[in-house]
């Protein structure tokens, strides 16, 4: 999602009390990074507009929050709508993904969302793909042992090209699902996303699966 550039975007972002400037001098201090203590850190990598990271931390206020998205512009909308929120466990870094292990230190994450990522559908993207094995590795480092990343998409390519890839990288599947809102147990808590909403008023299937280590 790159939205038209909105002019003061960068200076607005510099100024909020909710983007992280300097993440590097974060690492591993992240869970005394937020206005109150935290119990945990999930990271939604690529949240656009940033709603579904601000329900989570609104309906778990004992974990820390961090959407980490890479234009100014989306990131912007939602800092926008906060101005009049408090939401002390909540925090937004302007960043690509490929540099996730400078930002956060090893095992330091408890739980990794991505919500329908960029499908980069040639092949020869592949490798830009937010679960091709490179970005898997880069996981691996920044997960705790035990933790999980939760994927969804509407994209059945994207959905197969994934798990085919948890293997190689040593990962696994502990749950799949095809239909999302087809399957009332899988649905249980789900936090909708933009995308999300937008492909459901269409009737597309929501495609999830919760990964793990193998
Ligand atoms: C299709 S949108 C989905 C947004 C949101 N997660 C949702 O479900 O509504 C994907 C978002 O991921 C961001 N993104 C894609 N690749 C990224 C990367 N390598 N690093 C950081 N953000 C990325 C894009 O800029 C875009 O805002």
């Amino acid at each position: 999602m790159r939205l038209r550039n909105i002019p003061g975007a960068d200076e607005y972002l510099a100024k909020s009390a909710y983007m992280v400037q300097e993440p590097e001098s974060v690492r591993g201090k992240w869970h005394n990074r937020f206005g109150k203590a935290v119990n945990g850190l999930e990271l939604e990598i690529g949240c656009g507009k940033g709603r579904f990271i601000t329900e989570k931390a609104g309906n778990d206020p004992d974990l820390g929050f961090v959407g980490i998205e890479q234009y100014s512009s989306v990131l912007y909308r939602r800092l926008k709508k906060l101005e009049n929120e408090e939401l002390p466990n909540l925090l937004f870094v302007r960043m690509n993904a490929d540099r996730l292990a400078e930002v956060f230190g090893e095992g330091e994450a408890d739980r990794l969302y991505l919500n329908f990522s960029d499908p980069w559908p040639k092949d020869r993207h592949a490798k830009r793909r937010l679960t091709s094995r490179v970005y898997l590795d880069i996981y691996n480092r920044i997960l705790a042992p035990g933790g999980v990343i939760e994927f969804k998409t509407d994209n059945e390519n994207l959905f197969d090209f994934t798990l085919g890839e948890l293997e190689p990288a040593g990962w696994k599947a502990l749950e799949v699902c095809r239909n999302l809102y087809a399957d009332p147990e899988a649905l249980k808590g789900n936090v909708q996303t933009e995308y999300e909403e937008k492909f459901t008023l269409l009737n597309c299937p929501i495609y999830k699966c919760v990964i793990g280590r193998a």
